[in-house]
Order: structure tokens, then sequence, then C-alpha cells
């Protein structure tokens, strides 16, 4: 199943994944965000977040290279994942990367899709930065304190509760997040 509508000319990953049981003849890519698919990833993330992104979350998503991606299964694109760097306190050196939106379309999960997204993310603050940039040491995310999919997912890749934040989401019933990190080496 090919639909016209999507436009692969910026993937930059394909990866067959014989070795990986539970996706085994599928084809499986990441691609990047530009403006021929950012209406894509608009519609994704309507379906998969209760919050509405201002108009300046996707001009920077535009600008944030390898740290914002869109997964591909099967040529459909069924999820992705959003980051924005951020100054760490005290440091000229240093960076933190927040994560501020990763997901997958509801019939697309358990397959390995997140994990394939957070692994990229993840390979990209480890790689060597060039003069003059700072190196990010920490990836952190809020989650709303209710969802345990997500909870399970990123403490299965090595995140921690670093902080209840009580009233976090205060326009949602749930209010409470739980802010997750990981400190990179
Ligand atoms: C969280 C989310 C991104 C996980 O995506 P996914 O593609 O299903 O994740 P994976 O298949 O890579 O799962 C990896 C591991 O995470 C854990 N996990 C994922 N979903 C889980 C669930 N519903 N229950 C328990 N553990 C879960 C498991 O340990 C899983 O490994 P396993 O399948 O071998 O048991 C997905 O559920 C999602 O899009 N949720 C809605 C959006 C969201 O809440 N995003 C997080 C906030 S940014």
């Amino acid at each position: 199943m090919t639909p016209p509508a999507i436009d692969m000319s910026s993937t930059t990953t394909t990866t067959t994944t014989e070795d990986k049981p539970k996706n085994v003849g599928f084809r499986v890519g990441l691609g990047d965000i530009t403006p021929n698919n950012l209406g894509q990833l608009k519609r994704l993330n309507t379906v998969l977040f209760p919050v509405v992104y201002a108009p300046g979350f996707y001009k920077d998503v535009l600008e944030v290279g390898e740290f914002a991606k869109i997964i591909y299964f099967n040529d459909v694109c069924v999820g992705a994942v959003c980051c924005r760097k951020e100054p760490a306190a005290g440091s000229a050196t240093e960076q933190n990367l927040y994560i501020a939106t990763l997901g997958v379309l509801a019939p697309y999960r358990r397959l390995g899709l997140g994990s394939e997204m957070l692994k990229h993310i993840l390979e990209q603050t480890n790689l060597p930065v060039a003069a003059g940039q700072a190196k990010i040491v920490k990836v952190y995310l809020h989650v709303q304190s209710n969802n345990e999919e997500a909870l399970e997912f990123y403490k299965k890749h090595g995140f921690e509760v670093a902080e209840k934040c009580e009233n976090y989401y205060s326009q949602f019933e749930v209010s409470d997040a739980f802010k997750l990190e990981k400190i990179i080496n």
C-alpha cells in the first residue's frame, strides 16, 4: 500500500527489519520533516496529543535537523518525534534536549516504532559536537501522570522520574505530569 500523497523524497534512513521479530517483513524508515510534509506532522500531532501546538512550534521543528523526524511504516507516515534544544543552566558548553512530542498512531504501536525514533534521537545526542557547539548532557520530557504506556516506554529506555509536576497540564482533568529524564554521558 503506497498512498501517493506521501512525500518520501526526504526519507533519510530506510531499514529492512528482518532481524526484528515484531516488524519482520515491513519497511520502517525515518524521514526528515520539510515544508512539504509539515501538514502531515500537524495532522499526526492533532490525532496523537491533546495539546494544540502554535505555529512557532512548527517553525522551530523545521530548524532542529535530526531532532525532528517522521516515521514511515510500509511507506505510510504513522508517527513523529519533535525535540528542541535548550541551554543547560549555568553552562555555556552544555545543553539539554526536550522531547516535546513523540507518538505513534494507535494501530501501529508495540511494533518498535517509538523505540526506533527514540533510538535515533539518543544516537544524535552522542555524536561529537562541532567546535563552539554545546554538548547535549540531558534528554527530558513531561508525561501526563496517567499515561502508563508512555511511562513504561520511557522507563524501558532508561529514563527516570525526576519530578512530579503538579498541575503541569492545567487545562486537562488529569493535570499532573511526571518529568522524565535521561543523563547523556
Ligand atoms: C508511548 C508510545 C510512543 C510508544 O510507542 P510504541 O511504538 O508503541 O513503542 P515500542 O513498540 O517501541 O515499545 C517499546 C517498549 O515500551 C514499552 N511499552 C510501549 N507501550 C506500552 C504499553 N501500552 N504498555 C506497557 N508497556 C509499553 C514496552 O516495554 C515496549 O516493549 P515490548 O513491546 O517489547 O514490551 C506510544 O504508545 C504513543 O504514541 N502514545 C501516545 C503518545 C504519547 O503519549 N507519547 C508520549 C509523550 S511524548
